[in-house]
């Protein structure tokens, strides 16, 4: 049944937030969502009326969650949850277990194995205990790969070997049967050997039995440069039976950004979305972050922003319409 909706909506879920039109086979309620920051004002307000699923950019990461061992820090998840909970929005979970924004006690603990073991299941069991029945996917194993599609050697390869994702996935439908399991990547858009190393993972695990329910496509690009591949390679994930999101879409722009590269920035929003909404099992679409004042591009890309499709004055780029009507192909 469709969730009911806010009475003031924007274009991007357009009054059926489900699009349950668009393809039928796909999942009953696919999501436009947004990946959250702090929320000042501003941001709610787009937040409220444009999205109906939200995701914690940090608030949930273990670092956030549980600074020192057993002492925990839920306050920002809790507001998130309870925001997206009283504005009929959908909660993505981000993210579980990561070679990154861990807490320092993991790694420098000099466990065993077997500690290790059990100290990850139970950040697993209580993340996923606390919220349970409120979030509708989690992004249980994240950037697990290198370019090369071998596994990256994180702290979780390295002590735990490979059959720590099939481990992370089982413990989690275990502490809560009710959301989809994700594994999450970026650079997996295009068919490539990271996407082959994942392709050949997920296969693995399904065949195993292992409650791998979807992949998440991370779509952090650069303007003009989507790959080709994009759809055929999201979609032979599809066929194995896997939901497929856009999780963390934005498309960086080196700046100052020019009025042409902003054009070409609603038409790479559009085409992400396309090739997302064009296959059968498309979840939804997540663009990380709502405005440019508040992204993690020029932090991390120096000479580059302009990511999103607001401005810093909350202003609708270009790439607002583009993702409008690949949302809205019918539009
Ligand atoms: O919380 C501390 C704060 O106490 C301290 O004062 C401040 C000083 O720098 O740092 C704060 O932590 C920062 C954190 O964001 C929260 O703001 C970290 O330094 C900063 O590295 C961190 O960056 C985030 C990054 O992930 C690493 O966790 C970005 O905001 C976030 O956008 C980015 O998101 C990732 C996804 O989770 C996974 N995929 C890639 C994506 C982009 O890198």
């Amino acid at each position: 049944m469709r969730p009911p909706r806010s009475p003031v909506h924007g274009n991007l879920t357009a009054g059926r937030g489900d699009w349950g039109d668009v393809a039928p086979a796909s999942p009953p309620h696919r999501r436009s969502g947004a990946a959250l920051r702090n929320r000042p004002p501003p941001v709610t307000t787009v937040l409220n009326r444009e999205f109906n699923s939200v995701t914690a950019e940090n608030a949930m990461k273990w670092d956030a969650l549980e600074p020192s061992r057993n002492s925990y820090n839920w306050a920002a998840a809790d507001r998130l949850v309870n925001h997206a909970a009283a504005h009929n929005q959908g909660v993505r979970g981000h993210t579980l277990v990561w070679h990154y924004q861990n807490p320092s006690w993991p790694a420098n603990g000099n466990f065993s194995a077997s500690e290790l073991n059990t100290i990850l299941r139970k950040h697993i069991d209580t993340a996923l205990g606390r919220y349970k029945g409120k979030i509708y996917a989690w992004d249980v194993v994240n950037e697990a790969f290198n370019e090369d599609g071998s596994m990256r050697n994180s702290l979780w390869q390295g002590k735990l070997g490979s059959g720590y994702v099939a481990n992370a996935l089982r413990w989690g439908h275990a502490a809560d049967p009710s959301p989809k399991l994700y594994i999450n990547d970026y650079n997996i858009e295009a068919d490539n050997a990271k996407s082959d190393g994942l392709y050949n993972l997920a296969r693995q695990l399904l065949a195993q039995g292992v409650p791998l329910h979807g992949i998440g496509f991370q779509a952090h690009f650069v303007v003009g440069r989507l790959p080709s591949s994009m759809k055929a390679n999201l979609k032979r994930f599809s066929d194995l039976g896997l939901e497929v999101s856009i999780t963390e879409l934005d498309v960086r722009i080196p700046m100052p950004a020019s009025s042409a590269e902003l054009a070409q920035q609603s038409t790479d929003y559009k085409t992400a979305t396309e090739n997302c909404l064009g296959v059968p099992r498309c979840a939804g679409v997540t663009v990380w972050g709502i405005t440019d004042k508040y992204s993690w591009v020029p932090g991390t890309f120096s000479g580059y922003g302009a990511a999103l499709p607001y401005n810093g004055s909350y202003g609708a780029k270009p790439a607002y319409q583009g993702l409008s009507d690949g949302l809205n192909p019918q539009a």
